[in-house]
């Protein structure tokens, strides 16, 4: 595993960490999914991502289950939902995932999206009031803009936001025109959601480059160079980002040793042009969305 600072703190996070969007959605996949979280731990990747939402709650009882007894060597994300996010709401919200996640602390604690409700000013005194408590070592937001991290370090004081988690993939870069030179300026560590572009965003549900289409063929071409997959390519193009780690989502266990074997080369500065001018980079910045 390849490992970089989170934020500007002295803890070493894995650059490749397991997303969880969609577990615990059905009972009966309940010990594949564990088993696929376990291998991926067990193989360096002990970031894991989850969120209350995902599955209302079921996501972080798979994840509780599956870090029961190896929680120090892992490094626990969370996300507080946005209609959750007044003071005392998030603090409700931290203790109830918590308890679903069967630990006493939670590593990185998330705002999951901007709210429309609830002051940004509450949230963040919510967030270092849990950290005051111990129950969250460090705060971060996601789908935030440069404006309202400013707004959110400005609450925070001598809390420092160590990180921003924004969808970002081959067919969606807009992070690259505000969020990430502005992360990267500040030290806040970007954390990539939906490498393989799967989450629903403006540019639509598109997930992967499908086999039988340019796009694909190109990047196919370019994958066999190194005696890679495709997918394999596309999360090593994301990792040529300074400051950024990202959050596959698998829940099969081929797909998290494929996503392994993501690291560890080095996809050259012409493939890389290449690919960048099959998916091109778009005028606009990640705008700001509400919730
Ligand atoms: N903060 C936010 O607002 C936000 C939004 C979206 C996502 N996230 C986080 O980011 C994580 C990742 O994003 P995502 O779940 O949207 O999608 P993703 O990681 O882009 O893609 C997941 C899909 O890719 C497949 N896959 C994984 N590895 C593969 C491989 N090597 N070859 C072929 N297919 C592969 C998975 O299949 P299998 O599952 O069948 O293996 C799954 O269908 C989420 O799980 C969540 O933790 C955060």
């Amino acid at each position: 595993m390849i490992y970089q600072k989170l934020g500007k703190t002295e803890v070493n996070i894995p650059v490749l960490g397991q997303g969880t969007w969609k577990y615990g959605e059905n009972k009966h996949e309940a010990k594949e999914e564990i088993k696929a979280l376990r291998f991926g731990i067990e193989n360096g990747m002990t970031l894991i991502d989850t969120a209350e939402e995902y599955a209302k709650g079921g996501a972080e009882r798979i994840v509780g289950e599956a870090i029961q007894d190896c929680r120090k060597d892992i490094f626990l994300t969370t996300k507080v939902s946005a209609e959750n996010c007044s003071y005392q709401g998030v603090i409700e919200a931290a203790e109830a995932s918590l308890e679903r996640l069967k630990t006493t602390y939670i590593d990185l604690y998330l705002q999951h999206w901007p709210s429309a409700e609830h002051e940004i000013e509450e949230t963040m005194r919510a967030m270092g009031y849990l950290v005051e408590k111990g129950l969250v070592k460090y705060i971060g937001v996601s789908n935030f803009t440069p404006e309202l991290i400013e707004e959110a370090q400005a609450v925070l004081g001598n809390h420092l936001l160590a990180c921003n988690q924004v969808g970002y993939h081959l067919n969606d870069r807009r992070i690259e025109n505000n969020i990430l030179p502005y992360c990267q300026g500040k030290g806040i560590t970007v954390m990539a959601y939906s490498p393989f572009g799967y989450a629903p965003s403006f540019f639509g549900n598109q997930g992967f480059p499908q086999p039988g289409t340019k796009e694909r063929a190109v990047l196919d071409g370019i994958a066999s160079k190194y005696e890679k997959t495709a997918y394999q390519l596309a999360l090593n193009w994301i990792l040529r980002q300074e400051g950024l780690v990202t959050i596959p989502k698998a829940k099969t266990i081929n797909h998290i040793k494929n996503n392994l074997e993501a690291l560890g080369w080095k996809l050259s500065s012409d493939d890389a042009a290449q690919m960048e001018s099959l998916f091109p980079k778009p005028q606009e910045g990640l705008p700001l969305q509400m919730f």
